[in-house]
């Protein structure tokens, strides 16, 4: 800071030259101080230098479940438009892994792994195999692969989650303390306490901030869900994320860190209306081929068969190949009503792009859903009008945001759309860690991030 000479005469004997020089840094100085205390983006800031505070890289992880690319244009968003103006982020937003489900993707994002790889294939499934159900249990044999907290604290970093699918399953050196891992999930556990208990942690000394934060909101997907993408709620849950945001950044401002935090904003997923009520009933479907109920696991936004042929069957794969073409004839044949949006396929033969057939969980026969259309038994249930995720990632309505913010992420970059398990090596690229064997590109890091000690541009 400005030291002033106690001297009677402050500038008797400065060369001409030094006042000029601290004139200007005078302006700088208040110009600074001027744009921290506003939200507004700005070409100003501070010379990261000079409110350097901490002395090590820290991650803070934050997932807006639901939040569909281009709902930051709905309303205004001031602060998620200020850690884009300032950060890094996906153009066109963020590619979700197949299936766009809440719990696959969050831990594709945090293991850098397809689902077929990290076990997690579904939000529910059945296990084809050893018949074990599957409903966001917290046994860690379901969850494969190294989660980013994992990598962490196995490094010898520290790690806390203001909840994460999958954080409070322990892991490795990972047992999901008391105090750095809120556990169990509370849905009620208001949003601006979630942000203050990752504000509080940059309160302790140093050395005990935690290295890796992950921070869930439960919103904008719970209002998504139940009144569809276009709905005025969304906008309003929207206004609240932005406002969460803005408490995450006004709180790490208040502390002086804001500028050496990594923060990065994604979701998981985006969100489709299914009111249009486009059906595709399986019993329309009886004329070619009966399939049993008990054998239907999911019908929609992803149609999963495990058949269960009897004993006296001999060739089971002959006959789910039958079951497979009969399917297709019927829902190519004309008669179907929606039948040309659904698409059954055995799961080696599913499209590569997926990456969703490497897993024993995974049933044998998939069947890809058009967007946001609905697969059911038959007509006797009640007609619903509701938003929806799970499709193939292919389509934009399921793509999500991401914005990096801080030392690492150029100002004001665009960079194009990129899948999610490529997360996974930026943060630990950012922690300077090595990374566990994952699905993401280890060069993709060097078209995201500015090289280590590199001094961020202006
Ligand atoms: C969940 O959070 C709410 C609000 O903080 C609280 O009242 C409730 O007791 C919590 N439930 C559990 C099971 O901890
Ligand atoms: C319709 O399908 C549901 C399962 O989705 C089933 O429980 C019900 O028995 C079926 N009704 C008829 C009339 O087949
Ligand atoms: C994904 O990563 C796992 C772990 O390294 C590897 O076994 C698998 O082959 C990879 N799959 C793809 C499609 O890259
Ligand atoms: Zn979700």
């Amino acid at each position: 800071m400005v030291k002033s000479k106690p001297s009677q005469s402050p500038f008797s004997g400065y060369p001409v030259y030094k006042l000029f020089l601290i004139l200007i840094y005078l302006i700088v100085l208040v110009e600074a101080v001027t744009v921290s205390g506003s939200d507004s983006p700005s070409p100003y800031a501070w010379p990261s230098h000079a409110s350097k505070k901490l002395n090590k890289p820290v991650v803070l992880l934050i997932s807006s479940d639901g939040f569909r690319f281009g709902y930051q244009f709905k309303t205004e968003t001031p602060n998620i438009d200020l850690l884009i103006s300032r950060g890094t982020e996906a153009q066109t937003g963020l590619i979700p892994v197949f299936p766009t489900m809440t719990f696959p993707n969050h831990y594709s994002i945090a293991t850098g792994l397809y689902p077929a790889y990290h076990g997690i294939i579904m939000n529910k499934f059945t296990d084809p195999i050893t018949g074990e159900f599957y409903n966001k249990n917290l046994d860690p044999k379901w969850w494969l692969g190294e989660p980013l907290w994992v990598t962490a604290v196995n490094q010898g970093l520290k790690a806390a989650t203001v909840y994460w699918p999958g954080s409070e399953v322990p892991k490795g050196s990972w047992t999901c303390p008391t105090g750095f891992c809120k556990a169990p999930y509370n849905v009620s556990f208001p949003l601006e306490e979630r942000v203050d208990t990752i504000l509080s942690y940059f309160d302790l000394p140093e050395s005990e901030i935690p290295d890796f934060m992950t921070l869930y909101l439960d919103e904008p997907d719970i209002q998504g869900h139940k009144y569809g993408p276009d709905d005025p709620r969304i906008t309003e849950a929207v206004a609240k994320v932005d406002k969460m945001i803005g408490r995450v950044i006004k709180g790490l401002k208040k502390r002086k860190v804001f500028s050496d935090v990594h923060v990065i904003l994604l979701g998981d997923h985006g969100m489709v209306t299914n009111c249009d009520k486009k059906v595709i009933y399986i019993d329309d479907l009886a004329d070619w081929i009966k399939v049993p109920v008990d054998w239907i696991q999911a019908y929609f936004p992803v149609l999963a068969i495990n058949p269960r042929w009897g004993k006296d069957v001999e060739n089971p794969d002959e006959k789910n190949m039958e079951l497979v073409a009969k399917m297709n004839e019927a829902l190519s044949s004309g008669k179907v009503e929606n039948g040309e949006f659904l698409k059954v396929y055995f799961k080696e033969k599913l499209p590569k792009r997926l990456h969703y057939s490497e897993s024993s969980r995974i049933p044998p026969i998939i069947g890809m859903v058009g967007e946001g259309l609905m697969v059911k038994q038959n007509r006797t249930n009640v007609q619903e009008c509701f938003g929806n995720h799970g499709y193939d990632n292919m389509f934009f309505s399921m793509r999500s945001i991401f914005i990096g913010h801080g030392p690492r992420f150029r100002r004001g970059k665009k960079v194009p759309s990129f899948e999610n398990v490529q997360v996974y090596n930026v943060v630990v690229e950012i922690l300077g860690l090595r990374p566990a064997p994952n699905n993401g590109s280890s060069l993709f890091t060097q078209s995201i991030l500015l090289p280590f000690g590199a001094t961020r541009e202006t």
